[in-house]
């Protein structure tokens, strides 16, 4: 029997993307799941999905930034199932201008989601993860929680912070002895309509964003998906997506902060024009 057989398991952001692909080869593995999103008709394509392969759903409109319903949903969830065993807080939007174009609410609004969203999620279902006595989080940063490219100043800092508090918190489940694995996902370029869905200071250069990250994001959100739940199958403190992921992991490490000024010069070149002004 599988290690996700009958567990029940949490998505966040499942109406597309790696919640989906996630989602379904959860679904396919024998797991019972809940998941939620903003979309209702990509939400409810994955439901099907799941439903035919043989699970059972719950599916909620829930936006992760709203606290009071995430931590209402939980309760639901629990009730609805009667435990809760792994939670996935994959929800996230994508941002891209200079720190001197971006509005303070744009700042805002990505650490409401990326950010806000994995904390609401993390505590929201903690004492159900406890009390079934073998929970899982899986908290999803990126790998622009490992260094930082210039115009991302919102999306890193919020996917930092994902990995600080991942981290931290693992720690306290480790020292405590408290039945919970905690996991912190740092994918590379995955292809998904994440580029797609996202916004930029002021309008300026998405579609020339977009051209970038269709040319770098070469593993698929099905792949991603598996390599997820194999790392999380280990209990993996950190999961690399993506052999661009591990190269990028192993470069920062090897280079200390001496990677911010190539990344400076590779990322004014790469990136549209009219991005970064001189
Ligand atoms: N695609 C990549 O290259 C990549 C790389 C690194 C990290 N990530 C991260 O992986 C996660 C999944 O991204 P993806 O590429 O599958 O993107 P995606 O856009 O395909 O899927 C993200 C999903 O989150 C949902 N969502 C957005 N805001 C929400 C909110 N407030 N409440 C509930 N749902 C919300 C969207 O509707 C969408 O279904 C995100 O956290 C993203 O930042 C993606």
């Amino acid at each position: 029997m599988g290690k996700f057989e009958g567990k029940v398991a949490v998505i966040t952001g499942a109406s597309a993307g790696m919640g989906r692909s996630l989602a379904v080869e959860l679904a396919r593995r024998g797991a019972k799941l809940a998941i939620c999103d903003l979309n209702a008709a990509g939400l409810e394509e994955t439901a099907r999905q799941c439903r035919a392969l043989g699970a059972e759903m719950k599916v909620d409109l829930i936006n992760v930034a709203e606290r009071e319903n995430v931590l209402t949903w939980a309760d639901a969830v629990a009730e609805h199932f009667g435990a809760v065993h792994y939670v996935f807080n994959n929800a996230g939007i994508a941002f891209s201008g200079t720190v001197e174009k971006t509005e303070f609410k744009d700042f805002e609004r990505v650490m409401d989601v990326d950010f806000w969203g994995v904390v609401n999620g993390t505590k929201a279902f903690l004492p159900h993860l406890l009390a079934a006595g073998d929970g899982h989080v899986v908290n999803t940063s990126s790998v622009f929680g490992l260094f930082s490219m210039p115009t991302q100043s919102a999306y890193n800092a919020a996917k930092f912070a994902v990995r600080g508090f991942t981290e931290s918190f693992r720690q306290e489940m480790l020292f405590t002895k408290q039945p919970i694995k905690v996991t912190c996902v740092h994918p590379g370029g995955i292809k998904t309509d994440i580029a797609k869905n996202s916004t930029t200071a002021d309008g300026d250069g998405l579609e020339a964003f977009n051209q970038l990250f269709d040319r770098i994001a070469t593993t698929s959100a099905d792949s991603a998906a598996k390599t997820i739940l194999k790392g999380v199958e280990r209990g993996d403190a950190k999961i690399l997506v993506g052999y661009d992921a591990h190269a990028l992991d192993l470069l920062i490490r090897l280079s200390g902060s001496s990677y911010q000024r190539a990344f400076a010069e590779i990322g004014g070149r790469l990136l549209p024009k009219n991005f970064l002004k001189k």
